[in-house]
């Protein structure tokens, strides 16, 4: 008994990472957009450095990233040869509309998705659409403030309602924004947020998340409105925090920081404001703007699955350590957890969490849970005749497919599908390298733009695909 029948293998993108052409096909600039590599990016993307348009003398690695907006066809034939039967993409807000605000979509945004769509179709593979993977087209930003503005539920409607009556019968499952939790750790990427001199930063931080919960429950409501075939789901940025030691301080550290992760999805997942995230609002003098429509509208539409990205765990001390060094990996804080080994990036890799991090979730929630990333960043050394062995990439692969193999056959637990982050190689969100790739397919390019964009396929190209083929028995 391994992986039920029907269950959704591929891999997963988003616009601003992979598609390039910024300011082809009437797209207008968004937040991704004007995010440099380097040393600035940091601070652009946590919202202190205000750059809301391109600089002199930094490289925007989202302006062309892998082209893939040009070569879509060639990608998702790779990823048919591979055997996927998902691909998770996402739209990128400014191609349908180019300042958020207007009064109309714009049509050749909506054809070239459509056409990206009908390819995948073609080829038998269901797409999985986050409606905003980090991005917020710059208008919003400059005019409104981004997501701490309550006009942003409204203009996020009008985009949901777009695309739900447009590809109503070609897409099934969609995702309302990615990674959710990122707006307390990545706010300019989040929620389009640049603070302030001085400003209360953790209370803008929770009212744009309010907005955004609140407009995720209309989207919720209206796709299901335009089709109730559809699934929408939550995606959060997992990983379960341990506490770094078994002292009880340690432990109630961890869980307060559990808690401030799942926060969004008890919101998304349950329809209300969880008890402790309401102390603790209450406590700090922060209001979201609660309105009685908003809890009404939260109530009544709750997810039909829950996804998530699981990269590694985190851990928690409720006092400095000594010794114990910080950081967790991804954009989380923690204390490095000594008994797992860590990525050339410093991220912890935990298989064994992930089932724990799944059953955390399915304990919680008691919903289909849908695996939407999971993946290594590795450097890849092509051999002298461009072939590329990386078993270091395959041998992760296999021990979390394995993980999450015990948490399905194990535990009993209902999941719909994985999909890894990166199938082909593209921009990294957190440092705007090439060189931290993910994928099955290489791209010839680098950190500063340079390389041909030729796609290869590596060692694990030709695994994955046998993993499908064998719905996870070969592993
Ligand atoms: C997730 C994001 O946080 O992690 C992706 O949803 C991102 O956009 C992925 O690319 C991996 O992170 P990174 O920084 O290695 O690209």
């Amino acid at each position: 008994m391994g992986f039920p029948n029907g269950f959704l293998w591929g891999g997963a993108t988003a616009a601003n990472q992979c598609e390039g052409a910024y300011n082809e096909g009437g797209r207008g600039l968004a937040n991704v957009d004007v995010i440099p590599h380097g040393e600035a990016r940091w601070a652009v993307m946590v919202g202190e450095r205000k750059m809301l348009d391109f600089e002199d003398g930094y490289y925007y690695p989202a302006q062309q990233a892998i082209d893939m907006y040009h070569h879509y066809k060639e990608d998702i034939a790779l990823f048919a040869e591979m055997g996927f039967k998902t691909y998770r993409l996402s739209i990128g807000w400014s191609r349908i509309f180019p300042n958020g605000d207007d009064a109309e979509p714009n049509e050749e945004g909506l054809a070239f998705y459509e056409d990206l769509f009908r390819e995948c179709k073609k080829h038998g593979i269901e797409p999985l659409v986050t409606i905003t993977h980090f991005d917020c087209p710059i208008h919003l930003i400059k005019e409104y403030g981004g997501w701490r503005n309550r006009r942003l539920i409204d203009f996020y409607k009008n985009l949901v309602t777009v695309l739900f009556t447009r590809y109503k019968g070609l897409v099934r499952y969609w995702l309302t924004f990615n990674e959710i939790n990122m707006i307390l750790h990545l706010p300019f990427m989040g929620a389009g947020l640049v603070f302030e001199e001085g400003e209360d930063r953790e209370a803008v931080e929770y009212l744009a998340a309010h907005n955004e919960l609140v407009a995720s429950a209309w989207a919720t409501k209206i796709a299901h409105e335009i089709d109730p075939d559809m699934m929408v789901g939550c995606m959060l940025a997992a990983g379960t925090c341990y506490p770094y030691s078994c002292k009880p301080a340690d432990v109630r550290r961890a869980q307060e920081s559990n808690q401030q992760n799942y926060f969004f999805v008890d919101v998304q997942s349950r329809g209300y404001y969880p008890a402790y995230a309401k102390k603790f609002l209450e406590r700090r003098g922060i209001d979201v703007g609660m309105t009685a429509e908003d809890e009404k509208i939260l109530a009544e539409n709750t997810v039909d699955f829950i996804s998530f990205s699981y990269y590694n765990t985190r851990c928690a001390a409720a006092e400095p350590q000594e010794g114990a060094e910080t950081g967790a990996g991804n954009a989380f804080e923690g204390v490095v957890n000594p008994y797992i080994e860590k990525s050339e990036w410093g991220w912890g890799i935990d298989p064994l969490g992930f089932r724990i991090t799944i059953n955390d979730l399915y304990d919680r929630y008691q919903k289909p849970l849908f695996v939407v990333e999971n993946g290594l960043g590795a450097k890849d050394e092509p051999n002298a005749d461009g072939s590329i062995d990386d078993d270091y990439r395959i041998d992760f692969l296999r021990r979390h497919i394995e993980a999450m193999r015990d948490a399905i056959t194990e535990d009993g637990v209902e999941m719909l599908g994985y999909t890894t982050w990166g199938p082909i190689d593209l921009v990294s969100a957190s440092t705007g390298e090439m060189s931290k790739r993910y994928g099955f397919i290489y791209v010839d390019r680098d950190d500063a733009g340079n390389g041909t964009l030729e796609r290869r396929r590596k060692k694990s190209f030709g695994w994955y695909k046998k993993v499908i083929a064998t719905n996870g028995e070969d592993l």
